[in-house]
């Protein structure tokens, strides 16, 4: 199965990834509007505003739930990217945090 990335606030065509990969490989394999730094879920730079989902994504993984409790709390809907094996089609827009 194949899931659906799209950029809303980028003119960057949509992404087709197979379900689980990893987003921090494949975006920037193809240049996305979604830069990544450490990749392990402790610098922020990957951070993004999940505006739409078919069905959820998986949970947060554990250093993303203590990263994003300390830096976005309350803001479920941000996730950070690089630690996201993509399970559904999403729309994204890069967000600080
Ligand atoms: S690239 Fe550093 S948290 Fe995702």
């Amino acid at each position: 199965m194949s899931c659906r990335i799209e950029f809303v606030d980028s003119d960057k065509s949509p992404m087709d990834l197979k379900e689980g990969e990893c987003l921090s490989e494949r975006l920037t394999i193809h240049n996305s509007p979604i830069l990544f730094g450490c990749r392990i879920g402790i610098c922020g730079t990957c951070a993004i505003e999940v505006v739409d989902q078919d069905k959820p994504l998986h949970e947060r993984t554990h250093d993303e739930k203590e990263f994003l409790g300390a830096m976005a709390p309350g803001r479920d809907n941000v996730r950070l990217a690089c630690q996201i094996h993509i399970n559904t089609n999403i729309k994204v827009k890069k967000t600080d945090i």
